[in-house]
């Protein structure tokens, strides 16, 4: 799958809610119970990072969850990407864009969202064929105001901004032209996933998902 079919792929992906969630989960056997409650809360797109042991079975028991379209987070190398590709992941985010990541997500036929936060880095991402793109990480490399000055030169170019996203600030990100929707880790947080506190994750899934897009 080249490049611009898997932007294609998560520029839909991107289309279903305003809000993907990341997701660090430390214990699988709550995956389930959290993906249910941000699918049920009107989030059906989860990024679910590769940063503890328990992602990759994560992985696998949120794929289960119907309604539910469950990605790999912070994939780094080729090695990442299979994994995540294994485990069911259907779209695979990065900090960033490596060659190496590029090749290995075009055999894996696995959409990948990669990051970018200069110009050349939108550029570079853009040659290789991507034209949906993680801003990462937002708010520290100029937040709203950067994006709005990359829509001149860059208009093409669509974002999901990641990285110091929160309620307080969502909306400002989703009035952006260039913007289909944000990354960010408030919506489940570690206190309410540890104690399994479905409810209140429900709660702000919900909130988030009725947040107004351009
Ligand atoms: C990440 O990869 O950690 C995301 O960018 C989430 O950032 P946040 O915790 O600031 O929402």
């Amino acid at each position: 799958m080249n490049p611009h079919l898997q932007s294609q792929k998560t520029r839909a992906l991107c289309r279903l809610a305003p809000v993907i969630p990341v997701i660090v989960i430390k214990n699988a056997d709550r995956a389930a119970g959290l993906a249910q409650a941000l699918v049920s809360g009107g989030l059906p797109v989860l990024e679910i990072t590769l940063r503890s042991d328990a992602a990759l079975d994560a992985i696998r028991a949120m794929s289960a969850v119907s309604g539910g379209h469950v990605g790999a987070g912070t994939v780094l190398t080729p090695d990442d990407a299979k994994r995540a590709k294994d485990a069911g992941a259907t779209f695979a985010v990065s900090p960033g864009l490596t060659d190496r990541l590029v090749a290995a997500c075009e055999e894996l036929e696995l959409p990948l969202l990669p990051g970018a936060a200069t110009a050349s880095e939108v550029m570079r991402a853009s040659d290789a064929g991507y034209d949906m793109l993680k801003f990462f990480p937002a708010e520290a490399v100029g937040g709203v105001p950067a994006l709005k000055s990359l829509a001149g030169p860059l208009p093409r170019i669509t974002f999901c901004p990641t990285g110091g996203i929160s309620p307080s600030n969502a909306a400002d990100y989703l009035a952006l032209p260039n913007v289909i929707c944000v990354g960010g880790s408030w919506i489940a947080t570690d206190a309410d996933v540890n104690a399994e506190n479905w409810g209140a994750i429900q709660e702000r899934a919900h909130a988030a998902a009725g947040l107004n897009r351009r």
